[in-house]
């Protein structure tokens, strides 16, 4: 039997540094150089959607040549060998789950895969770089093709299945995230609610650090396989 039956695993930017993805708030991150308001909320983009075409295909070039890192892997396996459910639900836009073999995977902010067509509603796939005279494969209109991305003041993708399946987890796991952006920030006290164990997995602790049972330090491709191992060792005691 094991000792969690049901995990929601939740991640961020921290995750994938160390596959040499930028994070967002740490000193040399995103918004350092970038003003979130030009490059990640519908006015911006109404604005001037050169510079956030530009932006997601910069970030598009660059994810495209990341490979997933050990912590990636480590969650992965964790879905392999766990007999119960396991949700990942992750705030990155990269598709670094997907490549290391994530199945029960929820990309909550949109990935950088696939384009959205605000004509048709479409997500459909796109690995090149997308700009203003694209037209939409599904329903064939111009202008209004848009990176698929959650920006400030949207409302995140699935959040009646991940509202769903924190209510009903034994474990909550966050790893890599500065726990600064709602709702995912809340995640843990709905986790708390339900009556889950809660772990943080983060180089530093994070703004809501002080919200879990449970708080490990360190980089993500050290400390997420050696939480992985002891959880499993655990399990099959
Ligand atoms: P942040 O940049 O806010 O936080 C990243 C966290 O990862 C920080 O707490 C770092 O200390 C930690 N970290 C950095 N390197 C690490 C490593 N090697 N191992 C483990 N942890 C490490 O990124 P997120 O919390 O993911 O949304 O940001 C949340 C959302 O804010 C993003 O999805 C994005 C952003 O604005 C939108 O664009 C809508």
């Amino acid at each position: 039997m094991p000792r969690y039956d049901k995990i929601v695993i939740l991640t961020g930017a921290g995750l994938s540094a160390e596959s040499g993805l930028a994070t967002f708030r740490d000193e040399d991150g995103i918004w350092a150089r970038y003003d979130y308001r030009d490059v990640a909320t519908p006015e911006g983009f109404e604005r001037n959607p050169s510079l956030v075409y530009e932006f997601y295909n910069m970030r598009r070039h660059d994810g495209g040549t990341a490979r997933p890192n050990p912590a990636h892997y480590a969650l992965t396996h964790l879905q392999r060998k766990h007999p119960g459910e396991i949700l990942i639900v992750t705030q990155n836009i990269d598709i670094l789950h997907e490549a290391a073999g994530a199945t029960n995977l929820i990309h909550m902010h949109g990935d950088m895969a696939t384009m959205l067509c605000t004509n048709c509603d479409a997500r459909p796939p796109w690995i090149g770089d997308l700009s203003a005279e694209l037209a939409c494969p599904e329903c064939g209109l111009t202008g209004g093709l848009r990176p698929n991305v959650v920006w400030f003041g949207e409302m995140p993708y699935e959040m009646d299945r991940i509202a769903a399946a924190i209510a009903a987890c034994d474990l909550f796991i966050s790893i890599g995230t500065s726990g600064n952006v709602y709702p995912a920030a809340g995640f843990v006290a709905g986790a708390r609610d339900a009556g889950a164990h809660t772990v943080e997995l983060n180089l530093e602790p994070s703004d809501t650090a002080s919200y879990f049972a449970e708080r490990r330090h360190g980089k993500a491709t050290e400390i997420v396989p050696a939480y992985v191992d002891a959880l499993l060792k655990e399990e099959a005691r």
